[in-house]
């Protein structure tokens, strides 16, 4: 099997991909900075190197070291609110090093990417469900600066024969089905951790942020789309990729969405725990709805999600906090 550089694999969702491609017996090495990703997420079957994909010596060492055949890169930050405040960080960390990352490996041989992007990069579409050619006006630096890597791929392509699948994430939820990984964000922004951890008593209540939008019970309508499918979408990428497909950008969503309440009510009754509620103000930069249009991934690298109808992505979730309630220690 080929050999696989995984950077950020010690992140949510790079942990969940790790996992998936050791299962699939693929040879994985994990390149990831721990600043935000967790060594205890790592299997132990990958071998792990602390480091930066700006570090361009130690990316050599490792192609050379391993044959790294292809690459799939996480390694980004990943909170939009954060991006707002701090917009030459994202630029500076997701943009400008993922393109000395790329092009380290380019110049390395290593020409077959799968690339972590991210609905954002859409802005606020004007139709619903989004499709992948809808226009793409990220209303934030987070997005922009994926949005942006994107875009290089076309020029990459052109001049080094660059492969590239950018995976659009809608979403992202749950933890693996075994209950051995999962989400698990030093400073906590998103709704399903924060409405699990309020079920467990670290908070005092979840507030719903906006009541007033235009959906049917006037809260956000998000599509949210299970860790371990989208773990899977990154292994049909890769083999596509091995097959020569066109490169391109596709959404990894389900095409069905939940509000902010069907959400906390999937969650209360999961738990079977009392949650308290609290109806607060928008959150600035949200949209009334995001929902992927799945068919250019279905019908294209075959899949499909298997694991995220929202009890089951609740289940695993409530699985992971319950028995990891400090996450990874
Ligand atoms: N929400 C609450 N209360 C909270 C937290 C969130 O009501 O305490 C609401 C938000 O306002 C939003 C929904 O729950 O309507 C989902 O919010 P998340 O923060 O969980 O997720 P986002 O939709 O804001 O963002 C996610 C990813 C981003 C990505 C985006 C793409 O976290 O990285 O999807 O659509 F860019």
């Amino acid at each position: 099997m080929p050999t696989i550089l995984v950077s950020g694999g010690a992140g949510y969702i790079g942990s969940h991909t790790v996992q998936a491609l050791i299962e699939r017996a693929f040879k994985v090495v994990v390149l990831d900075s721990l600043i935000t990703g967790h060594r205890g997420a790592v299997p132990s079957q990958a071998i792990f190197y602390e480091g930066d994909i700006s570090d361009a010596e130690l990316i050599g060492r490792i192609v050379k070291d391993h044959q790294v055949e292809a690459v799939i890169h996480f390694a980004a930050r990943s909170l939009v609110g954060e991006s707002m405040l701090k917009p030459d960080l994202y630029f500076y960390e997701n943009t400008a090093k993922s393109n000395g990352f790329i092009s380290t490996l380019l110049r390395q041989g290593v020409n077959k990417i799968v690339f972590s992007s991210t609905a954002a990069t859409y802005g606020v579409p004007e139709e619903m469900p989004i499709s992948e050619s809808a226009k793409t006006e990220p209303i934030n630096p987070y997005g922009a600066s994926k949005r942006m890597i994107e875009q290089s791929f076309y020029w990459l392509e052109q001049a080094y024969g660059l492969k590239w699948i950018a995976l659009r994430y809608f979403n992202a939820a749950g933890a693996s089905l075994d209950g051995s990984i999962g989400e698990d964000h030093t400073s906590e922004t998103h709704l399903i951790p924060l409405v699990l951890k309020t079920a467990l008593g670290q908070r005092e209540a979840i507030s719903v942020f906006g009541t007033d939008y235009s959906t049917p019970d006037g809260t956000c309508i998000r599509d949210y789309i299970h860790v371990v499918d989208l773990a899977e979408a990154h292994i049909l990428a890769l083999e596509a990729l091995e097959k020569d497909l066109e490169s391109g950008a596709y959404n990894v969503g389900t095409g069905k969405g939940y509000s902010v309440r069907e959400v906390i009510d999937m969650a209360k009754k999961v738990t079977g725990l009392e949650i308290p509620v609290l109806d607060a103000s928008r959150r600035v930069g949200d949209p009334d709805i995001l929902v992927a249009k799945v068919e250019k991934i279905e019908k294209s690298l075959g899949w499909k999600a298997q694991h995220s109808d929202l009890k089951t992505i609740i289940s695993t979730a409530w699985q992971w906090h319950k028995c990891h309630p400090l996450g990874y220690e």
